[in-house]
């Protein structure tokens, strides 16, 4: 029985959870910063740093304490090593190397993105390789062909934004609170998705990548035309970038190679009317749906822990040199593409 302790502070969470090799999380705890960012419409780097370094190992005692455990009962120590706002990451890489130095355990550095992207298979044991991932955060919108453990093959990304940007920016366009994605999707369900017309970037195009600069740019003029309601414009607005995810996935599942299920993680999974218009492609070609729950779906400490699980029994674990990455693509093969080469 294999148990690893991670550590996630990457964006404004800190987390960290005790996760047994079985996919039982032991303990999991997580502390927000979205009060220390609130009042800036978004998260604030000097601030994120000192935030997960107070906050951090507090979290560490509180999920040993709840687990009735100590650091010799772990095998492993999984911190992210990126990508993600640096600060951040040096807090959580540097504590897991002094945990892991102190107790004598291997230290595995995990990639942010390989987190979300194994999170499935922490809760559905089943879910082989390999599976096709839509991975929408606020830093990231890409398509993956996941392969195996650290094997990765990315078909599209973002030549812009990524979707969580979108909903975060719209949030602020109007005047809605931070956060922007749980916020917009409130207003949505007030809403009319047919109300406003708004553009949908790149649909149907032959190139198999997101764009969502010109959706919020319209957003903007839809708000200050005056001519429309919050809730309508934040309906159509989730339906806008519903269609562009939906018609890009369908690209994948088309032409990516056969997959064994449709898989979303990413914040933006969160979003129940993105879940649902995902489950009926999935239906509509045939493949199983996978969505892991809410909690999971945005920054967490079990997805690091789990994706350690992973790495461990491959027996890829890391030596102490190991360094923080602000930028880590999960598919070092990719072609650059516009613009997204700023994003990982
Ligand atoms: O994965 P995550 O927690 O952090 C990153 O790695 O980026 O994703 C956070 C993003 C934010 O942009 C947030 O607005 C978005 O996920 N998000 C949502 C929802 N909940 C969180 N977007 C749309 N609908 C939601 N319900
Ligand atoms: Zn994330």
């Amino acid at each position: 029985m294999t148990i690893i302790l991670g550590l996630e502070s990457s964006c404004d969470e800190t987390a960290v959870a005790l996760v047994r090799d079985d996919g039982h999380v032991i303990a999991h705890k997580l502390a927000t910063q979205e009060a220390h960012h609130a009042p800036y419409g978004g998260v604030v780097p000097e601030i994120a740093a000192r935030a997960h370094a107070e906050a951090l190992m507090p979290l560490v005692d509180a999920v040993f304490r709840e687990a009735d455990m100590t650091l010799a009962d772990v095998d492993a120590i999984a911190a992210t090593a990126g990508p993600g706002l640096i600060g951040g990451v040096m807090v959580g890489l540097v504590s897991g190397k002094a945990l892991a130095h102190a107790a004598g355990k291997r230290l595995i550095a995990i990639n942010h993105l390989e987190g979300h992207a194994l999170s499935p298979r922490l809760v559905d044991p089943e879910l082989e390789f390999p599976y096709l991932l839509l991975l929408v955060s606020g830093g990231h919108c890409q398509l993956l062909r996941v392969e195996g453990v650290g094997r990765y093959r990315r078909l599209a990304t973002t030549i812009d934004d990524a979707a969580g940007e979108a909903f975060d920016k719209t949030a602020k366009m109007l005047g809605l609170g931070y956060p922007g994605g749980p916020e917009v999707e409130k207003a949505a369900r007030r809403g009319d998705p047919k109300a406003v017309p708004l553009p949908r970037p790149l649909l149907g195009s032959a190139e198999p990548h997101f764009s969502f600069a010109g959706l919020k740019s319209a957003v903007l003029r839809a708000q200050e035309s005056g001519k429309y309601g919050t809730d309508d414009i934040a309906a159509s607005f989730t339906q806008a970038v519903i269609d562009c995810l939906i018609d890009r996935t369908r690209g994948a599942l088309a032409g990516g190679g056969p997959v064994s299920a449709l898989v979303v993680a990413g914040g933006v999974a969160a979003n129940i009317g993105i879940r649902g218009a995902l489950a009926d492609l999935a239906a509509r070609h045939d493949v199983p749906f996978v969505a892991p729950p809410l909690w999971l779906c945005t920054d967490n400490g079990a997805m690091i822990a789990w994706a350690g699980i992973e790495r461990f029994r491959s027996g890829l674990t890391d030596d102490m040199e190991v360094a923080a990455r602000p930028r880590w693509p999960l598919d070092p093969d990719a072609e650059k593409v516009r613009g997204a080469g700023i994003k990982a």
